[in-house]
């Protein structure tokens, strides 16, 4: 049974919050943003009811490091670079229902309501710890402005919270000789008071709940059951710092706030909070959180799987009724020029650069074309030119192109009639049907890169029927039987326009617009639909443009 042909179902896609510290690149977009999107159109393409939320993490220590580089409030920082994020998913297509921040006052009630009730189940205690102090600041040093080396594989750029070569997170007082980032002195320890969450609770429920999972990306998998297996223990979830969600009960004294990176995971719940506010019905939410029948994809980077899989799931678990995640598809690293795209470390320009030369479904396309869903893949700018040139220009827009400019020429630009079939003509019409329930299924699966690789191929199929058919020659000689090769083409080509539209949106639109089809694309349904014989084209343009090489060449070596 076709996934159009089931009842609607809620589809939550949550996709990992940027911190507002800097631009995004391209290794962000392809990592989490544009797969969510992918997923997020199809699911709509085929009728389910898809939420796509996420927004803006603004506080943290990562956000106070630049604000204090910079010498301006934090909030200066967020007001930046919030409003790029959102035009860089204006440009890209990146087609989220509610995009906000966790500055928001619904933010820090519900992640207000999520701290009281873990208290009251017993999953939340209040003890003493001991935390760096830069004696020569004056002040402790939370997560970010500790760095030093991993104690797991030895990276000596570890940051207090995570280390980004390894994957693992972090204390910061697990980190080898450990360096102020204020100061660069060796920080000394001193005691301090904050509330812990009980991880520890969580590990055999969190271990039976991970084992159970089936297809989830193995490298996912492992990752998580493996740091389950290493022993979970509790973890401070609040910090000694000014910038960040209150603490909701007044125990531990001025100058705390939540953990940002508790407090961040709860804007999936917060923002679809938000979410059904503004649309008029403030329990909407509850449809994707609540109902079991509902499914629940988290699109992140690697960095972020144990935060995904392990933290959220048991604050999931702890305060009860809300679905845990069904799939977590986090991608691997995008790397450019052998260099990890990573905000904290500058690497890799802009994505909206990236724009201003580029149409957004030529990025779009080579990005989804390398997703690095499985392992590390390198991405270049010449990469980029490639795959618009050889594989968007050449194999799908010429054939669009192609079978509208002789249906134009040849039949006045309507759909001739289909004439008899003969066993070519069934097999392309029949490997659309196939084509387009396969590309679905690959999608459901979170197999983004195969499914436009099965695309693909088969435009590559209509191409190679139409040298076989040759419709231009058999104008002359059997114009019945070059209506027959355009009807089939244009069967192939509206199967392909639906198969492409969740990865090439803004093209996908012009030519169901060419097809004279009315309407959204999105709205037409995840179908095969046969032309209507009759029926007029519109004005068919070149889809795609032709980028030059050298001058990709140039950039790739500047
Ligand atoms: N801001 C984090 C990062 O960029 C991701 C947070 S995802 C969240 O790595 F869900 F926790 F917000
Ligand atoms: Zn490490």
């Amino acid at each position: 049974m076709s996934s159009a042909s089931q009842s609607r179902r809620h589809i939550l896609v949550a996709v990992a919050w940027p911190y507002a510290n800097g631009p995004l690149h391209l290794g962000h977009v392809a990592g989490a943003y544009l797969p969510a999107d992918i997923f997020a159109r199809y699911h709509r393409m085929a009728g389910n009811r898809v939420l796509m939320v996420s927004g803006s993490d603004q506080h943290g220590t990562p956000v106070t490091v630049r604000a204090e580089h910079e010498g301006v409030p934090p909030q200066e920082i967020v007001d930046r670079f919030h409003p790029q994020f959102l035009q860089l998913w204006h440009e890209l297509g990146i087609s989220f229902d509610i995009f906000t921040t966790t500055g928001t006052p619904n933010h820090a009630e519900v992640v207000h309501d999520v701290f009281l009730r873990l208290l009251e189940h017993g999953y939340i205690y209040k003890g003493k710890t001991h935390q760096f102090f830069d004696a020569q600041a004056g002040r402790f040093l939370p997560d970010r402005y500790v760095e030093g080396t991993c104690p797991h594989c030895g990276y000596e750029q570890a940051r207090g919270d995570q280390c980004d070569n390894c994957g693992r997170t972090l204390d910061p007082d697990q980190l080898i000789r450990p360096r102020s980032r204020l100061t660069g002195a060796a920080p000394e320890m001193r005691e301090t008071e904050h509330f812990f969450f009980k991880l520890s609770a969580f590990q055999q429920p969190l271990l039976d709940w991970l084992c159970g999972r089936t297809g989830w990306r193995k490298h996912v998998l492992n990752f998580s059951i493996g740091f389950v297996e290493e022993g979970l223990h509790d973890r401070a979830i609040t910090r000694d710092i000014e910038w960040g969600v209150p603490v909701p009960v007044e125990d531990l004294g001025a100058g705390k706030r939540m953990y940002v990176w508790i407090e961040a995971l709860i804007g999936y719940l917060s923002a679809s909070k938000e979410w059904a506010q503004g649309s008029g019905e403030p329990d909407a939410w509850r449809a994707w959180w609540e109902d079991a029948a509902a499914a629940t994809y988290y699109f992140i980077g690697k960095d972020n799987i144990p935060f995904h899989t392990i933290i959220w799931p048991a604050i999931l678990m702890g305060y009860g009724g809300l679905n845990l995640p069904t799939d977590v598809p986090a991608n691997q690293y995008v790397t450019f020029k052998g260099e990890r795209a990573s905000k904290s470390h500058g690497v890799g320009e802009p994505a909206l650069g990236y724009l201003e030369r580029y149409q957004p479904d030529a990025v779009r396309y080579a990005l989804a074309a390398n997703l690095p869903e499985n392992s590390d893949t390198d991405i270049t700018e010449a990469e980029i030119i490639r795959r618009n040139n050889d594989e968007l220009v050449a194999t799908w827009g010429n054939l669009v192109n192609r079978v509208l400019a002789m249906t134009h020429r040849t039949f006045a630009g309507r759909v001739p009639p289909p004439g008899a079939l003969d066993h070519r003509d069934e097999a392309l019409i029949a490997g659309a049907r196939t084509m387009l329930h396969q590309v679905g299924e690959q999608i459901e699966a979170v197999h983004l890169k195969a499914a436009l690789a099965t695309a693909m191929a088969f435009a590559q199929e209509a191409n190679g029927y139409l040298s076989d058919t040759e419709p231009w020659k058999a104008a002359k000689s059997d114009p019945a039987r070059a209506g027959t090769s355009l009807y089939v083409a244009l069967c192939a080509i509206n199967a392909l326009d639906v198969a492409l539209y969740p990865f090439l949106p803004f093209s996908s639109q012009k030519v169901h617009e060419y097809l004279g089809l009315s309407g959204g694309i999105e709205d037409a349904g995840w179908e095969a639909r046969l032309p209507q014989p009759g029926a007029t084209l519109g004005a068919a343009e070149p889809l795609f443009r032709k980028f030059e090489t050298p001058e990709g060449e140039a950039r790739l070596s500047a």
